[in-house]
């Protein structure tokens, strides 16, 4: 029985530490253990230019100590009006690492997200041509399409034929959450990639709505049944390329998540690299954590793996129930708060 491992040092490609007191009490989890993240720019206001996205670097990097080895990796949130020019500066300049697209309305800060896709073809036609890559929250927000196909039909309606178009185009797929999505996702590799969560290879959504409504298990795109659970689970474990660590870690003040209308979003990276640890355990894949964590992330986007490593043990330990910032009452509920957890890191 493995007790300990050491891997490459690991990198999480998409992660929400939002701003202010919040950015503060949250992105040193993520410093601590990973060599590099994706912050998502779903922030009020939103990260629309590439001197958004310089001033959101400086104040990531202001929460961290000064010798900090962590590199915060910062993403363009795309518009209607997203202008390619400033677009291909800020990444030519090594300000944006890639753009991410949310479906206006699909979730949490994005209701300045793409309304009308044939807008947004001139950016992606410079990205195509740049080598730039774009995040997809892969979801179809119409009232028409019930909420657990917001993912099959996206991939219909929008990706494949985006895909198609841009073939010189690479895309994440951004927290995957069905089986139709794993399926799709293996058929276009290596143009597309998929992040995945450790909420989604763990849950299903009797566990979030059976025993009464749980709104610490709710995120977007909504935890599916347990078939799409053990799909991921499956495809993320077998160490397949086009699979890599994505926490979507995403906290939210207890107040707006617990709210008549709650936020969608679990926080998770007090907890993240443990529990994905735990998972590959528990499947006996613990061979693959390297690929999924360390290796496949870094070859999709084109960027080298970290040359130093974390260490793991099998050692017991108790998740805290909650992070507090700006002020006693200001606080987010961490998922999985309480619980004991198997896995350990204790080197990083
Ligand atoms: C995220 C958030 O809170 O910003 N919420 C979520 O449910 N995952 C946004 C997102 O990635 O969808
Ligand atoms: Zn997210």
């Amino acid at each position: 029985m493995t007790t300990r491992i050491t891997i490459t040092r690991p990198d999480d490609w998409h992660l929400h530490v939002r701003d202010g007191a919040m950015l503060k009490a949250s992105l040193p989890f993520t410093a601590r253990v990973f060599g590099r993240a994706i912050l998502m720019p779903n922030l009020v206001p939103p990260v629309l230019t590439a001197a958004d996205g310089a001033a959101y670097r400086q104040r990531a990097m202001a929460v961290l100590p000064t010798d900090t080895k962590f590199t915060p990796l910062i993403t363009c949130y795309l518009t209607d009006d997203t202008d390619p020019d400033d677009v291909e500066r800020g990444f030519r300049e090594g300000i944006f690492t890639a753009v991410k697209l949310y479906p206006a309305n699909a979730t949490t800060n994005s209701a300045a997200g793409v309304a009308d896709y044939a807008k947004i073809e001139r950016v992606l036609a410079r990205m195509e041509k740049i080598g730039m890559l774009l995040l997809i929250h892969c979801e179809e927000v119409d009232p028409t399409v019930d909420v657990f196909d917001r993912e099959a039909v996206f991939i219909d309606r929008r990706l494949i034929p985006m895909a198609k178009k841009f073939p010189g185009l690479k895309i994440v797929f951004e927290h995957i959450s069905s089986k139709i999505g794993i399926d799709y996702v293996r058929s276009a590799a290596p143009q597309i990639g998929a992040s995945v969560t450790p909420y989604h290879m763990q849950l299903n959504r009797t566990d979030w709505l059976g025993w009464g409504n749980r709104p610490y298990m709710y995120c977007m795109p909504v935890i599916k049944t347990e078939q799409d659970r053990i799909a991921i689970r499956q495809a993320a474990t077998s160490g397949e390329a086009c699979f890599f660590l994505g926490t979507d870690s995403a906290p939210h003040p207890v107040a707006r998540k617990l709210g008549v209308i709650g936020s969608a979003g679990l926080f998770n990276s007090p907890v993240c690299m443990e529990t994905y640890a735990q998972i590959f355990d528990e499947d006996d894949k613990l061979e693959n954590l390297e690929k999924f964590a360390s290796l496949n992330g870094p070859k999709h986007y084109g960027l080298p793996p970290n040359s130093d490593t974390i260490t793991l043990e099998k050692t017991s330990w108790t998740a805290p129930e909650e992070v507090l910032f700006d002020g006693p009452e200001e606080r987010a509920l961490i998922y999985r708060g309480g619980e004991k957890i198997p896995w350990k890191v204790v080197s990083a």
